[in-house]
Protein backbone atom coordinates (compact mmCIF):
# COMPACT_ATOMS: atom_id res chain seq x y z
CA UNK A 1 0.00 0.00 0.00
CA UNK A 2 1.41 3.63 -1.13
CA UNK A 3 0.89 5.58 1.94
CA UNK A 4 0.33 9.59 0.71
CA UNK A 5 -0.08 11.87 3.43
CA UNK A 6 -0.97 15.55 2.34
CA UNK A 7 -0.04 18.18 4.67
CA UNK A 8 0.98 21.71 3.94
CA UNK A 9 1.98 23.86 6.88
CA UNK A 10 -0.21 26.89 6.16
CA UNK A 11 -4.13 26.36 6.45
CA UNK A 12 -5.89 27.01 2.74
CA UNK A 13 -3.81 25.82 0.73
CA UNK A 14 -5.81 23.20 -0.70
CA UNK A 15 -4.83 20.21 1.36
CA UNK A 16 -7.99 18.65 0.73
CA UNK A 17 -8.91 19.79 -2.34
CA UNK A 18 -5.85 17.75 -3.60
CA UNK A 19 -6.79 15.05 -1.22
CA UNK A 20 -10.32 14.19 -2.48
CA UNK A 21 -9.67 14.80 -6.20
CA UNK A 22 -6.72 12.78 -6.07
CA UNK A 23 -8.41 9.80 -4.64
CA UNK A 24 -10.98 10.27 -6.86
CA UNK A 25 -8.48 10.17 -10.08
CA UNK A 26 -6.41 7.33 -8.62
CA UNK A 27 -9.77 5.35 -7.85
CA UNK A 28 -10.88 5.78 -11.89
CA UNK A 29 -7.45 4.42 -12.64
CA UNK A 30 -8.64 1.56 -11.29
CA UNK A 31 -7.01 1.79 -7.70
CA UNK A 32 -8.23 0.62 -4.56
CA UNK A 33 -8.03 3.94 -2.58
CA UNK A 34 -8.88 4.76 1.21
CA UNK A 35 -8.87 8.10 1.66
CA UNK A 36 -8.66 9.36 5.19
CA UNK A 37 -9.69 12.86 7.33
CA UNK A 38 -6.92 13.08 9.43
CA UNK A 39 -7.35 16.90 9.74
CA UNK A 40 -9.06 16.16 13.49
CA UNK A 41 -10.40 19.00 15.24
CA UNK A 42 -11.20 21.09 12.19
CA UNK A 43 -12.75 17.94 9.40
CA UNK A 44 -14.37 19.23 6.73
CA UNK A 45 -13.04 16.92 3.39
CA UNK A 46 -16.48 15.10 3.81
CA UNK A 47 -17.85 18.74 2.42
CA UNK A 48 -15.21 18.30 -0.56
CA UNK A 49 -15.59 15.05 -1.46
CA UNK A 50 -19.47 15.86 -1.25
CA UNK A 51 -19.93 12.81 1.11
CA UNK A 52 -23.25 13.34 3.33
CA UNK A 53 -22.36 14.07 7.05
CA UNK A 54 -21.05 11.25 8.11
CA UNK A 55 -22.37 10.06 11.62
CA UNK A 56 -18.66 8.10 12.62
CA UNK A 57 -15.47 8.79 11.62
CA UNK A 58 -12.03 8.42 13.67
CA UNK A 59 -13.40 10.76 16.28
CA UNK A 60 -16.21 8.35 17.14
CA UNK A 61 -12.96 5.96 17.35
CA UNK A 62 -11.06 7.66 19.33
CA UNK A 63 -13.63 8.58 21.81
CA UNK A 64 -14.18 4.94 22.58
CA UNK A 65 -18.10 5.00 21.39
CA UNK A 66 -17.14 2.58 18.66
CA UNK A 67 -14.66 -0.17 18.49
CA UNK A 68 -14.90 -1.36 15.12
CA UNK A 69 -12.80 0.29 13.04
CA UNK A 70 -14.36 -1.51 9.80
CA UNK A 71 -17.55 0.23 10.65
CA UNK A 72 -15.89 3.75 9.83
CA UNK A 73 -14.86 2.80 6.27
CA UNK A 74 -17.75 4.64 4.24
CA UNK A 75 -18.19 3.38 0.19
CA UNK A 76 -18.55 6.01 -1.59
CA UNK A 77 -19.98 6.61 -5.06
CA UNK A 78 -16.99 5.99 -6.88
CA UNK A 79 -16.00 2.65 -7.51
CA UNK A 80 -12.51 1.82 -5.76
CA UNK A 81 -12.98 4.76 -3.33
CA UNK A 82 -13.69 4.24 0.40
CA UNK A 83 -13.65 6.84 2.85
CA UNK A 84 -12.88 7.45 6.87
CA UNK A 85 -14.81 10.86 7.93
CA UNK A 86 -12.72 12.69 11.11
CA UNK A 87 -14.25 14.10 13.99
CA UNK A 88 -16.82 16.73 12.47
CA UNK A 89 -19.16 15.65 15.38
CA UNK A 90 -16.91 15.30 18.20
CA UNK A 91 -14.58 18.50 18.49
CA UNK A 92 -11.42 18.49 20.93
CA UNK A 93 -9.54 15.74 19.12
CA UNK A 94 -7.03 17.59 17.87
CA UNK A 95 -4.72 16.37 20.60
CA UNK A 96 -4.25 13.37 20.78
CA UNK A 97 -2.50 10.99 23.15
CA UNK A 98 0.66 8.55 21.95
CA UNK A 99 -1.09 5.63 22.26
CA UNK A 100 -4.14 6.86 20.39
CA UNK A 101 -2.03 8.10 17.90
CA UNK A 102 -0.12 4.85 17.80
CA UNK A 103 -3.43 2.99 17.05
CA UNK A 104 -4.82 4.98 15.25
CA UNK A 105 -1.65 4.17 13.02
CA UNK A 106 -1.77 0.69 13.38
CA UNK A 107 -5.43 0.71 11.81
CA UNK A 108 -4.45 2.56 8.82
CA UNK A 109 -1.60 0.90 8.15
CA UNK A 110 -3.13 -2.66 8.24
CA UNK A 111 -6.33 -1.69 6.24
CA UNK A 112 -6.02 -3.43 2.82
CA UNK A 113 -5.81 -0.75 -0.54
CA UNK A 114 -3.39 0.34 -3.07
CA UNK A 115 -3.44 3.54 -1.96
CA UNK A 116 -3.76 5.52 1.40
CA UNK A 117 -5.03 8.86 1.04
CA UNK A 118 -4.43 11.10 4.47
CA UNK A 119 -5.45 15.10 4.61
CA UNK A 120 -3.88 16.31 7.23
CA UNK A 121 -4.02 19.60 9.40
CA UNK A 122 -2.83 22.93 8.86
CA UNK A 123 0.52 23.64 11.05
CA UNK A 124 3.63 21.36 12.53
CA UNK A 125 1.56 19.89 15.69
CA UNK A 126 3.06 16.44 16.27
CA UNK A 127 0.12 14.61 15.07
CA UNK A 128 0.80 16.34 11.87
CA UNK A 129 4.03 15.47 11.89
CA UNK A 130 4.23 12.19 13.24
CA UNK A 131 1.09 11.20 10.11
CA UNK A 132 3.33 12.79 7.59
CA UNK A 133 6.47 10.64 8.58
CA UNK A 134 4.03 7.64 8.05
CA UNK A 135 5.44 7.61 4.45
CA UNK A 136 8.93 8.99 3.09
CA UNK A 137 7.23 10.05 0.14
CA UNK A 138 4.31 12.24 1.30
CA UNK A 139 3.08 15.41 -0.28
CA UNK A 140 3.37 18.85 0.71
CA UNK A 141 1.08 20.98 -1.45
CA UNK A 142 1.66 25.00 -1.13
CA UNK A 143 1.02 28.19 -2.85
CA UNK A 144 3.19 30.84 -4.55
CA UNK A 145 2.63 33.79 -1.66
CA UNK A 146 5.44 34.06 0.56
CA UNK A 147 3.49 33.15 3.84
CA UNK A 148 2.49 29.81 2.04
CA UNK A 149 5.82 28.98 0.97
CA UNK A 150 7.83 29.94 3.95
CA UNK A 151 5.27 27.41 6.14
CA UNK A 152 5.60 25.08 3.68
CA UNK A 153 9.77 25.14 4.37
CA UNK A 154 9.17 25.42 8.21
CA UNK A 155 6.81 22.37 8.42
CA UNK A 156 9.67 20.18 6.68
CA UNK A 157 12.00 21.66 8.92
CA UNK A 158 9.93 20.46 11.85
CA UNK A 159 9.47 17.09 9.90
CA UNK A 160 13.46 16.87 9.74
CA UNK A 161 13.64 17.95 13.73
CA UNK A 162 10.60 15.06 14.32
CA UNK A 163 13.20 12.28 12.19
CA UNK A 164 16.13 13.47 14.05
CA UNK A 165 14.03 12.81 17.66
CA UNK A 166 12.50 9.44 16.00
CA UNK A 167 15.98 7.89 15.11
CA UNK A 168 17.82 8.86 18.21
CA UNK A 169 17.12 6.56 21.16
CA UNK A 170 15.97 7.99 24.43
CA UNK A 171 18.57 8.57 26.66
CA UNK A 172 21.15 8.77 23.81
CA UNK A 173 24.05 11.75 23.57
CA UNK A 174 21.90 12.86 20.42
CA UNK A 175 18.82 12.97 22.03
CA UNK A 176 20.30 15.06 24.72
CA UNK A 177 21.15 18.02 21.82
CA UNK A 178 18.14 17.92 20.99
CA UNK A 179 16.96 18.34 24.39
CA UNK A 180 19.36 21.35 25.13
CA UNK A 181 18.05 22.99 22.14
CA UNK A 182 14.20 22.63 22.85
CA UNK A 183 15.18 23.88 26.44
CA UNK A 184 16.23 26.71 25.02
CA UNK A 185 13.04 28.27 24.24
CA UNK A 186 12.36 29.12 20.10
CA UNK A 187 15.79 28.12 19.44
CA UNK A 188 14.72 24.96 17.71
CA UNK A 189 12.74 27.27 14.90
CA UNK A 190 16.24 29.23 14.51
CA UNK A 191 18.77 26.35 14.42
CA UNK A 192 20.75 25.55 11.51
CA UNK A 193 19.93 21.52 10.74
CA UNK A 194 23.47 20.74 9.20
CA UNK A 195 25.48 22.29 12.30
CA UNK A 196 23.77 20.54 14.65
CA UNK A 197 24.04 17.11 12.47
CA UNK A 198 27.11 18.13 12.26
CA UNK A 199 27.52 17.78 16.56
CA UNK A 200 25.53 14.48 16.60
CA UNK A 201 27.92 12.74 14.61
CA UNK A 202 30.81 13.92 16.70
CA UNK A 203 28.86 13.49 20.08
CA UNK A 204 27.13 10.16 19.39
CA UNK A 205 27.88 8.89 15.54
CA UNK A 206 25.78 5.63 15.84
CA UNK A 207 22.58 7.56 16.36
CA UNK A 208 23.83 10.13 13.41
CA UNK A 209 23.97 6.98 11.46
CA UNK A 210 20.28 5.94 12.25
CA UNK A 211 18.75 9.36 11.21
CA UNK A 212 21.02 8.89 7.96
CA UNK A 213 19.18 5.71 6.76
CA UNK A 214 16.15 7.29 7.61
CA UNK A 215 16.42 10.40 6.11
CA UNK A 216 17.99 8.70 2.59
CA UNK A 217 14.68 7.01 2.19
CA UNK A 218 12.83 10.46 2.75
CA UNK A 219 12.26 12.95 -0.24
CA UNK A 220 8.88 14.46 -0.24
CA UNK A 221 6.38 15.51 -2.86
CA UNK A 222 5.66 19.16 -3.84
CA UNK A 223 2.56 20.24 -5.46
CA UNK A 224 2.40 24.38 -6.31
CA UNK A 225 -1.55 25.48 -6.32
CA UNK A 226 -3.21 28.52 -6.78
CA UNK A 227 -1.09 29.68 -9.57
CA UNK A 228 -2.38 32.71 -11.57
CA UNK A 229 1.04 32.86 -13.90
CA UNK A 230 3.25 30.26 -14.81
CA UNK A 231 6.30 32.38 -13.23
CA UNK A 232 4.95 31.81 -10.09
CA UNK A 233 6.40 28.12 -10.94
CA UNK A 234 9.16 29.06 -9.84
CA UNK A 235 8.67 29.48 -5.99
CA UNK A 236 9.04 25.63 -6.22
CA UNK A 237 12.75 26.12 -6.82
CA UNK A 238 13.16 28.13 -3.84
CA UNK A 239 11.56 26.07 -1.35
CA UNK A 240 13.76 23.17 -3.01
CA UNK A 241 17.04 25.51 -2.86
CA UNK A 242 16.10 26.30 0.87
CA UNK A 243 15.47 22.65 1.81
CA UNK A 244 18.87 21.29 0.24
CA UNK A 245 20.70 24.02 1.76
CA UNK A 246 19.68 24.50 4.99
CA UNK A 247 17.72 20.58 5.79
CA UNK A 248 20.09 18.24 3.52
CA UNK A 249 16.75 17.15 1.74
CA UNK A 250 15.69 17.13 -1.67
CA UNK A 251 12.17 17.23 -3.14
CA UNK A 252 10.04 16.35 -5.82
CA UNK A 253 7.89 18.57 -7.94
CA UNK A 254 4.96 16.66 -8.46
CA UNK A 255 3.04 19.35 -10.24
CA UNK A 256 0.88 22.52 -10.04
CA UNK A 257 -2.43 23.81 -10.09
CA UNK A 258 -3.64 27.03 -11.57
CA UNK A 259 -6.33 29.12 -9.39
CA UNK A 260 -9.72 28.02 -11.07
CA UNK A 261 -12.79 29.85 -10.28
CA UNK A 262 -15.16 26.75 -11.22
CA UNK A 263 -13.86 25.09 -7.80
CA UNK A 264 -15.90 27.73 -6.06
CA UNK A 265 -18.78 26.20 -7.89
CA UNK A 266 -18.18 22.70 -7.68
CA UNK A 267 -17.08 23.60 -3.57
CA UNK A 268 -20.94 25.18 -3.26
CA UNK A 269 -22.71 22.32 -5.19
CA UNK A 270 -20.59 19.55 -2.94
CA UNK A 271 -19.21 18.23 -6.11
CA UNK A 272 -15.52 17.37 -6.49
CA UNK A 273 -14.35 19.12 -9.06
CA UNK A 274 -12.91 16.50 -11.08
CA UNK A 275 -15.99 15.35 -11.41
CA UNK A 276 -18.09 18.50 -12.18
CA UNK A 277 -15.60 19.64 -14.50
CA UNK A 278 -13.72 16.92 -15.56
CA UNK A 279 -12.05 18.53 -18.92
CA UNK A 280 -11.37 21.80 -16.86
CA UNK A 281 -7.49 22.87 -16.52
CA UNK A 282 -7.82 22.35 -12.31
CA UNK A 283 -9.13 18.69 -12.95
CA UNK A 284 -6.24 17.82 -15.60
CA UNK A 285 -3.68 19.20 -13.64
CA UNK A 286 -4.83 16.86 -10.82
CA UNK A 287 -5.09 13.61 -13.21
CA UNK A 288 -1.85 14.50 -14.43
CA UNK A 289 -0.31 14.48 -10.71
CA UNK A 290 -2.30 10.85 -10.42
CA UNK A 291 -0.76 9.53 -13.99
CA UNK A 292 2.78 10.18 -12.51
CA UNK A 293 1.88 8.19 -9.30
CA UNK A 294 0.63 5.48 -11.19
CA UNK A 295 3.58 5.89 -13.98
CA UNK A 296 6.13 5.51 -10.45
CA UNK A 297 4.62 3.06 -8.69
CA UNK A 298 7.11 0.47 -10.17
CA UNK A 299 10.16 2.60 -9.62
CA UNK A 300 10.25 3.46 -6.26
CA UNK A 301 13.69 4.22 -5.37
CA UNK A 302 13.70 6.84 -8.59
CA UNK A 303 14.16 9.54 -6.12
CA UNK A 304 17.48 8.70 -5.19
CA UNK A 305 18.21 10.00 -8.70
CA UNK A 306 18.85 14.02 -8.25
CA UNK A 307 18.51 14.08 -12.04
CA UNK A 308 14.90 12.90 -12.00
CA UNK A 309 14.19 15.29 -9.45
CA UNK A 310 15.99 18.08 -11.58
CA UNK A 311 13.69 16.47 -14.51
CA UNK A 312 10.49 16.96 -12.41
CA UNK A 313 11.02 20.94 -11.98
CA UNK A 314 11.45 21.08 -15.35
CA UNK A 315 8.31 19.12 -16.31
CA UNK A 316 6.32 21.26 -13.60
CA UNK A 317 7.37 24.87 -15.33
CA UNK A 318 6.19 23.27 -18.48
CA UNK A 319 3.17 22.58 -17.33
CA UNK A 320 2.72 25.83 -16.00
CA UNK A 321 3.33 27.57 -19.08
CA UNK A 322 1.16 24.70 -21.11
CA UNK A 323 -1.55 25.33 -18.70
CA UNK A 324 -1.23 28.97 -19.11
CA UNK A 325 -1.91 28.93 -22.43
CA UNK A 326 -4.61 26.51 -22.68
CA UNK A 327 -6.50 29.17 -19.63
CA UNK A 328 -5.97 31.55 -22.65
CA UNK A 329 -7.22 29.58 -25.55
CA UNK A 330 -10.40 28.93 -23.30
CA UNK A 331 -10.67 32.73 -23.11
CA UNK A 332 -10.58 33.00 -26.47
CA UNK A 333 -13.15 30.34 -27.21
CA UNK A 334 -15.50 31.85 -24.41
CA UNK A 335 -15.24 35.08 -26.85
CA UNK A 336 -15.97 33.62 -29.86
CA UNK A 337 -18.79 31.64 -28.87
CA UNK A 338 -20.41 34.84 -27.64
CA UNK A 339 -20.55 33.70 -23.71
CA UNK A 340 -18.06 35.55 -22.87
CA UNK A 341 -18.23 39.25 -24.31
CA UNK A 342 -14.99 42.00 -24.71
CA UNK A 343 -17.51 43.99 -22.37
CA UNK A 344 -16.68 41.30 -19.59
CA UNK A 345 -13.04 41.57 -20.27
CA UNK A 346 -13.19 44.94 -20.15
CA UNK A 347 -14.63 45.11 -16.89
CA UNK A 348 -12.50 42.24 -15.35
CA UNK A 349 -9.48 44.39 -16.25
CA UNK A 350 -11.25 47.34 -14.90
CA UNK A 351 -11.79 44.80 -11.40
CA UNK A 352 -8.50 44.01 -11.76
CA UNK A 353 -6.86 47.32 -11.71
CA UNK A 354 -8.91 48.21 -9.01
CA UNK A 355 -7.28 45.30 -6.89
CA UNK A 356 -3.97 46.52 -7.98
CA UNK A 357 -4.19 50.03 -6.79
CA UNK A 358 -5.68 48.82 -3.40
CA UNK A 359 -2.30 46.56 -3.35
CA UNK A 360 -0.08 49.60 -3.79
CA UNK A 361 -1.82 51.55 -1.14
CA UNK A 362 -1.39 48.91 1.42
CA UNK A 363 2.14 48.36 0.29
CA UNK A 364 2.90 51.99 1.25
CA UNK A 365 1.54 51.72 4.12
CA UNK A 366 2.89 49.04 5.02
CA UNK A 367 6.57 50.29 4.08
CA UNK A 368 5.57 53.26 6.01
CA UNK A 369 5.40 51.54 8.86
CA UNK A 370 8.66 49.36 8.13
CA UNK A 371 10.91 52.31 7.80
CA UNK A 372 9.36 54.01 11.21
CA UNK A 373 10.13 50.71 12.94
CA UNK A 374 13.31 50.54 11.49
CA UNK A 375 13.63 54.12 12.71
CA UNK A 376 12.49 53.52 15.96
CA UNK A 377 15.26 50.46 16.23
CA UNK A 378 13.74 47.69 16.14
CA UNK A 379 15.63 44.98 14.63
CA UNK A 380 15.37 42.90 11.45
N1 LIG B 1 -6.73 25.73 -7.42
C1 LIG B 1 -7.76 26.28 -6.77
N2 LIG B 1 -8.59 27.14 -7.42
C2 LIG B 1 -9.64 27.71 -6.78
N3 LIG B 1 -9.94 27.51 -5.49
C3 LIG B 1 -9.15 26.67 -4.79
C4 LIG B 1 -8.03 26.02 -5.38
N4 LIG B 1 -7.44 25.25 -4.44
C5 LIG B 1 -8.17 25.41 -3.32
N5 LIG B 1 -9.18 26.25 -3.51
C6 LIG B 1 -10.18 26.71 -2.52
O1 LIG B 1 -9.45 27.25 -1.43
C7 LIG B 1 -10.08 26.92 -0.20
C8 LIG B 1 -9.10 26.12 0.65
O2 LIG B 1 -8.88 24.86 0.04
P1 LIG B 1 -8.85 23.54 0.90
O3 LIG B 1 -9.99 23.46 1.83
O4 LIG B 1 -8.63 22.39 0.00
O5 LIG B 1 -7.51 23.85 1.71
P2 LIG B 1 -6.93 23.13 2.99
O6 LIG B 1 -5.45 23.28 2.88
O7 LIG B 1 -7.49 21.77 3.11
O8 LIG B 1 -7.50 24.05 4.14
P3 LIG B 1 -7.50 23.73 5.72
O9 LIG B 1 -6.11 24.00 6.19
O10 LIG B 1 -8.48 24.72 6.25
O11 LIG B 1 -7.92 22.31 5.88
C9 LIG B 1 -11.33 26.13 -0.54
O12 LIG B 1 -12.41 27.01 -0.61
C10 LIG B 1 -11.01 25.58 -1.93
O13 LIG B 1 -12.19 25.38 -2.69
MG1 LIG C 1 -8.51 20.82 4.66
Amino acid sequence: MRIIPIASGKGGVGKSLLAANLSIALAQAGKDVVLVDLDLGASNLHLTLGFPAPKNGIGTFLSGARNDFEELIHRTDYPNLRFIAGDAEIPGLANLNAKQKAGLARRLLSLEADYLILDLGAGSGSNILDFFLLSGRGIVITAPTLTATLNAYLFLKNVVFRLMWDSFKPRSRARAILDGLRKDGGSLQRAYVPEILGRVAEADPVSRAAFDIRMSRFAPRLVMNMLEDPKDADKAQKIRRSCKEYLGMDLEHMGILYRDDLQDIALGSRIPIIRYKPQSILSQAIYRIADKLISTEDYTDDFLDPEYLDDSYGAANSEAEIDFESKIGYVEELLQSGVLTVGDLIETVRMQQFELTQLRKENQLVKLKLTRALAQGYKV
